[in-house]
């Protein structure tokens, strides 16, 4: 057994979770059912769902019969409800090929719906001793840091490289309680903002604390930086009232109210075309930077008084003077609600 995995059984003897009700009756179905629970989910959050669902499904064949409507009720608070929706469909499976046994082998569990390489590892090793490597968040961030593993978990490069970490690092012998072992390690001491390096009993050869960089491990997904936009947004405001227009539905923002942009026109040209009115003053605000999912939006902010209501101003479906004290005549975009509210306490600053 390897020096690293010697040491992570003397901790998980004295500090290791042994007492969870997954742990009492260790059967494939049970490590199972508790693994697929864990997923995203807390220890504490999962215990009460997990008794109450073993008390209803005691083994594969009642939930493999089960309707999936009482599945789901089992669940309902957990979220993520395509692991039941699985969970139920895998149990259907190990009926009809598996003649309702939990098969025993890595290719045949790995199969089964809602099950990846990891989860399988972790039944196979904690439930039938297999020495099948496991690597989950907790795993994955105790061996990127102790071997400094640079780059994202989630990338193919460097998952292999963490993979060949944890199939070296899994010994022989005593595997279920290593790989419980690991995921106690990463769950409460090598925790992602507050590690206990101290405590830690790989710590006198984690090269990431050597390098003073715990922090670092592991990586996080590269930004991918995203196109910036540049629009110049209109408030054209006559007395307490400021003109907007309705969104066309299609597009951002589809269906909410907005301020107008400028487009290619001079401020002048837009007000007497838009509103058939004149720009009495205009003044520029700060540029505001508004971020969609793909892009980034600067937003450079004109106010305009002008000297009249527009006759123009006829299509009240996508086109009004809201009354700055009234209700939004609709939904407003967050930062068209900001420029507004701006607007407003301007307006009150004059006033006083
Ligand atoms: N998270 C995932 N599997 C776990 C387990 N067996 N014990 C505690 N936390 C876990």
């Amino acid at each position: 057994m390897s020096d690293f995995a010697a040491r992570v059984l003397d901790w998980f003897d004295e500090h290791g979770r042994k007492d969870l009700p997954w742990q009492h009756d260790v059967t494939p179905y049970c490590v199972w059912v508790s693994e697929i629970m864990l997923q995203q989910t807390q220890v504490q959050t999962v215990i009460p769902y997990f008794e109450r669902f073993l008390r209803s499904f005691p083994d594969v064949a009642t939930l493999a019969a089960a309707e999936q409507d009482e599945v789901l009720s089992h669940w309902s608070g957990l979220g993520y409800y395509a692991r039941a929706r699985n969970l139920h469909k895998a149990a259907q499976t190990i009926c009809s090929e598996h003649a309702g046994e939990f098969p025993d082998d890595f290719d045949a569990v790995v199969a089964l719906p809602g099950i990846g390489r990891s989860t399988a590892g972790a039944i196979l090793s904690l439930a039938l001793g297999k020495r099948q490597p496991i690597l989950d968040g907790n795993v994955k961030r105790v061996l990127a840091r102790h071997e400094a593993v640079e780059g994202w978990p989630g990338a193919n490069k460097v998952a292999a490289v963490l993979w060949e970490s944890a199939s070296r690092n899994t010994p022989q012998r005593r595997v279920a309680e290593y790989t419980q072992a690991m995921m106690d390690l990463g769950a409460t001491l090598c925790t992602r903002s507050k590690p206990r390096c101290l405590e830690c009993p790989v710590g006198s050869d984690c090269e990431a604390l050597r390098l003073n960089r715990v922090a670092e491990f592991p990586g996080r997904k590269a930004k991918k930086s995203k196109p910036l936009r540049s629009t110049t947004m209109i408030l054209a405001s006559h007395g307490n009232e400021v003109y907007l227009e309705r969104r066309p539905e299609a597009g951002i923002w589809g269906g909410l109210w907005s301020l107008p942009e400028l487009g290619e026109r001079s401020l002048d040209e837009w007000c007497d075309i838009e509103l058939g009115s004149l720009a009495l003053e205009s003044r520029s605000w700060e540029v505001l930077r508004h971020s969609f999912s793909h892009y980034d939006l600067d937003i450079r902010p004109i106010v305009v008084r002008v000297d009249s209501h527009a006759s123009k101003v006829a299509d009240a479906g996508s086109k009004t003077w809201y009354k700055l004290d009234a209700a939004p005549p609709g939904g407003l975009a967050a930062p068209v609600k900001r420029l507004i509210s701006q607007l407003k306490t301007n307006q009150l600053s004059l006033i006083k």
